[in-house]
């Protein structure tokens, strides 16, 4: 066969575990193997080329994507997708793995509704919220950044005796801040998923603040770890809980650390390697098959078919979408959940 793979959407740690398997895995069971350079965008322009074992020795243990990525504008349209069938024509792909996030596995589906190519999806985004996957590519490895940069804000924030708010990624889904919350031992955690409005959101915090800093707790330092998607500015929650703090327990100060892109970035962690590269080796032999239409998803909870590797099952990429939305929209028993684990994670005010 002649496979094709590309990196779409935000890049994840783990993207070029995935591409390197790929690779191998294709090139050892007598297929060829074409990267496409910048996602959608790539595929549109022909900006392909033919890897070898040599492009991708040695590249797993390197953050980003050596495919490059973009979040393409033109691919979703009708014009775009008709050019993108006919890129795919044109460059012989007899298979194309998509490595990406919601907007990207979308993508794959009409790709592959629309096209003699069969299309695998791969999930990979840091803000783990595609579904039927227990953890995409990336996941961990942004988990693992946000506890290495919280305690080190816990370190000045000890010394100085203050509050710290951490802002993490994570645009429509909560669970970077909710995991990595709870393995910094934050003192509260804010996703968007709650719906809390702004005035209780400061009283509630307001009240941690004040039982924190009085002389029997003695704590030294308040962590809050806030998601991004949760609606209140961060400098508007700091301005609101300094007036607190000035109020209520003067002598105590309060900062904020949006950690922004840094969480994408850096070595992928042995995890989000070993993920990336099952799920890629798993994409491969799911092409031999003739599948099409489909994701590889690591550890889905009752979804899909089994695959010769434990932890991965192969998932309609319609299923996909669908528990993706039910997620979103905080109805799926994952969403539910995580939300409940939240809940009982004993000590800490989830907000
Ligand atoms: O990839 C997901 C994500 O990291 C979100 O958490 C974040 O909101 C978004 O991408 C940022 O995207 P961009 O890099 O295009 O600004």
């Amino acid at each position: 066969m002649q496979i094709g793979i590309l990196t779409s959407g935000g890049d994840a740690p783990g993207m070029n575990g995935a591409i390197r398997s790929v690779v191998r895995g294709g090139l050892a069971r007598g297929h060829t193997v074409i990267g496409v350079r910048q996602g959608y965008e790539g595929l549109l322009a022909g900006d392909a080329v033919e890897l070898s074992l040599a492009d991708v020795d040695g590249i797993s243990r390197y953050g980003g994507t050596v495919l490059g990525s973009a979040r393409s504008l033109r691919y979703p349209t009708e014009e775009g997708q008709q050019l993108a069938v006919q890129r795919v024509k044109e460059l012989g792909l007899d298979g194309l793995v998509v490595v990406g996030g919601n907007g990207s596995l979308t993508g794959a589906h009409v790709l592959a509704k629309r096209s003699a190519c069969q299309v695998v999806g791969l999930p990979a985004s840091i803000d783990n919220d595609v579904g039927h996957s227990r953890l995409a590519i990336g996941v961990d490895t942004a988990v693992n950044t946000i506890v290495d940069a919280c305690d080190r804000i816990s370190d000045t924030a000890r010394a100085h005796r203050r509050a710290f708010i951490v802002e993490v990624m994570g645009r429509d889904c909560g669970y970077l801040a909710m995991r990595a919350g709870i393995a910094a031992d934050a003192d509260a955690i804010l996703y968007g998923e709650r719906g809390d409005s702004e005035d209780t959101v400061v009283e509630r915090l307001g009240q941690l603040l004040r039982d924190s800093f009085t002389d029997e707790r003695g704590k030294k330092r308040v962590l809050i770890v806030k998601a991004e998607g949760m609606s209140v500015p961060t400098a508007q929650l700091v301005d609101r809980l300094q007036g607190v703090l000035e109020r209520d327990v003067p002598g105590v100060g309060i900062r904020a650390t949006i950690l922004g892109h840094l969480v994408r970035g850096g070595s992928p962690s042995a995890l989000d390697r070993l993920i990336a590269q099952r799920l890629a080796l798993a994409a491969v032999m799911a092409l031999e098959q003739g599948a099409t239409d489909v994701m590889m998803a690591w550890e889905p909870r009752d979804a899909g078919e089994a695959t010769v590797d434990p932890s991965v099952r192969r998932v309609a990429l319609s299923e996909v979408l669908d528990e993706t939305r039910r997620m979103l929209a905080g109805t799926s028993a994952t969403m539910q959940g995580r939300l409940a684990l939240l809940a009982e994670a004993e000590g800490i005010i989830a907000l």
